[in-house]
């Protein structure tokens, strides 16, 4: 049931505080803020991750790359399904694979979990749906928590993914070594502090509802990001995509002058995921450089951000300021709320948009 709310989208987009809350609740020891250890899961001789899954689930997989990455040491591939499992893939001794479903019944991931699972190699499945056949078939299930999706674009699964992926890298930074007991304590400490944030995240909603009328007329929109907000930045114009039916693309600030910057003319929506972090004056020239060229900039940022870029974007929507973990959470919320008021203003079918299906079992 929908509530009061108008759209199913709308109504998970609000839930997600509480399942990304449910989510890390699963994962973690709120009184010693550790995360749990998980049977049969051993970080400590990987060699590898193998991380694999189609549209949003893949850009999950792409973000949490940076934690696993900085956490713990750990490499990690990341691909969508449909290119892993027709490319002959090479697995390395003391590799990991990790698939990751909202449904659990996607064709091309769950025949890619097979692939893997023939070569010997351990296969986990980072699921929402816990009676579904990739569940079934993994080696070992990490569950997200979000409770059932309704609306086609996915929201709470994605965070609630994020939130699942956090911890896990959490977990491989103790096992490999990387991260000490405080360390642990004040990622797990960030992670049960999510909720909270999220829900001052989402009372932007009115302010990012102004936004929308801005971006609906125009043709094409550009996102960019750098390091764990490029793939959010892949997810973002993947959700404008889907349910407002605008060309979107999302790109790594970094970029930029390889090419995308040849696209921008006078009055094109670009936004910008520009937490104040270590790379926030590489993002920030970004801005510079598009504002200059005429674009119409919106920075999605924190509140040191908002002050730093004063004058600067046309548009700043200030968001609370989260972890290394969970900015990316408050972020992907504002995203979310971005694409869907672009798509009730633009009157589109949002939770049933054209020519999608919510789970896709056959290629
Ligand atoms: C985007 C979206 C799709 C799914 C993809 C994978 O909003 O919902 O890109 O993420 O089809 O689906 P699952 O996670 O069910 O395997």
């Amino acid at each position: 049931e929908k509530g009061n709310h108008r759209h199913f989208m709308e109504k998970e987009i609000h839930e997600q505080p509480e399942m990304i809350g449910r989510t890390v609740s699963h994962y973690v020891d709120a009184f010693e803020n550790r995360v749990h250890d998980i049977s049969g899961l051993d970080f400590r001789g990987a060699s590898r991750l193998v991380i694999v899954g189609c549209g949003t689930a893949a850009y999950a997989g792409e973000i949490a790359r940076y934690w696993f990455g900085s956490l713990a040491r750990l490499a990690v591939e990341v691909e969508i399904a449909s290119e892993f499992r027709y490319r002959d893939p090479v697995f390395l001794p003391g590799d990991i694979a990790l698939f990751i479903s909202q449904s659990g019944e996607t064709a091309d991931t769950l025949e890619a979990m097979r692939l893997a699972a023939a070569a010997g190699v351990q296969t986990l499945a980072l699921v929402n749906t816990a009676h579904s056949t990739i569940a079934r078939e993994a080696s070992l299930v990490v569950p997200t928590l979000a409770g059932p999706e309704i609306g086609v674009a996915s929201t709470k699964a994605f965070t609630c993914q994020l939130s699942a992926l956090a911890c896990l890298a959490v977990l491989a930074g103790r096992h490999r070594g990387h991260l000490d007991r405080a360390q642990e304590a004040g990622h797990v400490a960030s992670l049960l502090a999510a909720p909270g944030l999220m829900v001052r995240a989402i009372e932007s909603e009115d302010e990012i509802e102004k936004l929308a009328q801005g971006i609906a007329g125009y043709p094409t929109v550009l996102y960019l990001g750098r390091n764990q907000y490029f793939p959010l930045a892949l997810e973002a114009a993947l959700k404008l995509k889907e349910i407002s039916y605008i060309h979107a693309e999302g790109y790594a600030a970094g970029e930029l002058k390889h090419g995308p910057i040849a696209l921008i003319e006078e009055g094109m929506p670009v936004i910008v995921i520009a937490p104040h972090d270590a790379l926030f004056d590489k993002t920030r020239s970004s801005i510079q450089q598009v504002a200059s060229r005429g674009a119409h900039v919106i920075a999605l940022t924190d509140p040191d951000g908002a002050s730093a870029l004063a004058g600067e974007a046309a548009r700043i929507v200030t968001l609370p300021s989260g972890s290394q973990l969970t900015s990316v959470l408050l972020f992907a919320s504002a995203v979310q709320l971005l694409a869907y008021h672009v798509a009730v203003y633009k009157g589109t079918d949002v939770d049933q948009p054209r020519n999608l299906a919510k789970s896709v079992t056959v290629e």
